[in-house]
């Protein structure tokens, strides 16, 4: 399939690919894991190891993934062909389209229950009743459908119809939300024990498993190691600056996620409650901080209302990669593909909404160390499939792209990438690679 293939698209300017990329990066990763993996990973440790990851695998990643796409200009499957259609790499594309469904099931359905705060917070601004205590086994199905149908939705309407006009429109919004609830925050008496805890680290806290987490979650804030990126760049035009794409995103990306850090923390700590809380951290606390505002329950309403558009444009992502799949390599259409994917994923997500909600025996099987399948999919796809798809794209890159092609397409439209070229090169043969499998293999082999 060429690259003029009907249902392809392209964005229509860099800021439109800037914007949907950072729409893809900045979502509930952000929001909602950044502050309960540092709450559960002790803090200020935490986010020193997690900037440090962002910069040192996050960009040079970044930059691979995107250039590589614009280079094909195929999915994930298809930019592997592209080089060497037989042997197994093209395996490493099939993992990236694997990956794509299992968060997306996942991810919706969290995101279906911030949907389902934000209709109820709008309901009790109207009726002054909170309903949300049903939400039973039938209810969290039935938020994470309808997130589903929603994401089908913008999908279908294709890249630049689709995806663009949302994020140019509500992302900057979010921002300005978050920084009223920040304020806010910082206000509550105690507060300040909260910034303290996010910004000192605790050396004695950092392990391998604190480590880990915070790789992962580098990728997976960052939409990394599955291709989504590589899709994204794919629709790039030759002219675009790709040094500056790839650091825009980067860098929105990890603002939003310290400013999350400072919306959460302050308040956990002020109203005495657990920072270790787990996946329901901000759905504990930000209710709280809400209640006590001047407005706050449309502060809260409006808040809910924008986290879930910023997860549509995660979710929209993900369905993009699994969608550009089927319409690049077997000519599906895009709406059949699309319903498709849908299907599939609602499928699997099934069992991780009912452990969502903590329904047995979904919620306390424990299998690999992980209690409840919700956590056990959160750590097969995001712990383990993204470092792994992230260090195979680098050797991949290295090894059969080659680093000399892949840094001449990134100098086609950022002459004064030359500079550090090299520096780049270096981390996508050695550091990178070396890093993740380190930290992969140390934690899950006994060594020692
Ligand atoms: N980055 C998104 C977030 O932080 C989630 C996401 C979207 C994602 N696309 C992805 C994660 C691709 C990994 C891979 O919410």
């Amino acid at each position: 399939m060429s690259s003029s293939a009907p249902d392809r698209g392209q964005w229509s300017s860099q800021i439109g690919f800037v914007l949907a990329a950072a729409g893809s990066a900045v979502g509930l990763g952000n929001i909602w894991r950044f502050p309960y993996s540092a709450g559960q990973n002790g803090g200020g440790a935490f986010v020193l190891v997690y900037l440090l990851c962002v910069v040192a695998l996050g960009l040079p990643v970044m930059l691979l993934e995107v250039s590589l796409g614009r280079a094909t200009q195929k999915n994930p499957v298809g930019a592997i062909r592209a080089f060497r259609p037989g042997g197994g790499w093209p395996a490493l594309g099939y993992l990236a389209i694997v990956t794509g469904v299992g968060i997306l099931s996942y991810y919706a359905v969290v995101a279906g229950q911030v949907l389902a705060v934000f209709i109820d917070s709008t309901q009790k601004i109207f009726s002054g009743q909170s309903h949300l205590h049903t939400l039973g086994p039938g209810g969290i199905l039935l938020c994470f459908a309808a997130f589903l149908l929603l994401t089908l939705l913008v999908v279908v309407g294709g890249v630049q119809r689709g995806i663009e006009r949302w994020a140019k429109l509500l992302m900057p919004l979010l921002l300005l939300v978050m920084l009223a609830i920040i304020a806010r925050g910082l206000l509550l008496p105690g507060a300040m024990e909260g910034v303290r805890w996010l910004v000192t680290p605790d050396f004695s806290k950092i392990t391998l498993g604190v480590v880990l987490d915070a790789m992962a979650q580098a990728f997976f804030s960052l939409s990394l190691g599955m291709g989504a990126m590589l899709t994204y760049g794919s629709y790039l035009s030759r002219r675009q600056n790709l040094v500056q794409c790839a650091s825009w995103v980067v860098a929105s990306d990890t603002a939003v996620a310290i400013l999350a850090g400072f919306m959460i923390f302050p308040a956990v700590f002020a109203l005495g409650q657990q920072p270790d809380a787990g996946p329901n951290l901000i759905f504990k606390v930000l209710p709280a901080v809400f209640n006590g505002m001047p407005g706050g329950e449309v502060i809260g309403a409006l808040f809910f209302f924008l986290l879930s558009v910023a997860a549509l444009t995660s979710t929209v992502s993900l369905l993009e990669v699994v969608s550009a799949f089927f319409i690049d390599e077997l000519g599906w259409s895009r709406r059949r593909t699309v319903w498709s994917a849908a299907a599939v994923t609602f499928v699997v997500g099934i069992p991780a909404a009912l452990a969502w909600v903590s329904v047995s025996p979904w919620s306390t099987v424990r299998v690999l160390g992980r209690t409840g399948l919700f956590d056990l999919m959160d750590f097969l796809f995001t712990n383990l499939s993204l470092p792994i798809g992230a260090l195979l794209l680098c050797v991949f890159a290295s090894r059969v792209w080659g680093l000399g092609r892949a840094s001449d397409e990134v100098l086609s439209s950022s002459p004064r990438f030359s500079s550090v070229a090299a520096i780049w090169r270096f981390f996508v043969r050695w550091v990178c690679p070396l890093f993740i499998a380190v930290i992969l293999l140390t934690r899950f082999l006994p060594v020692g």
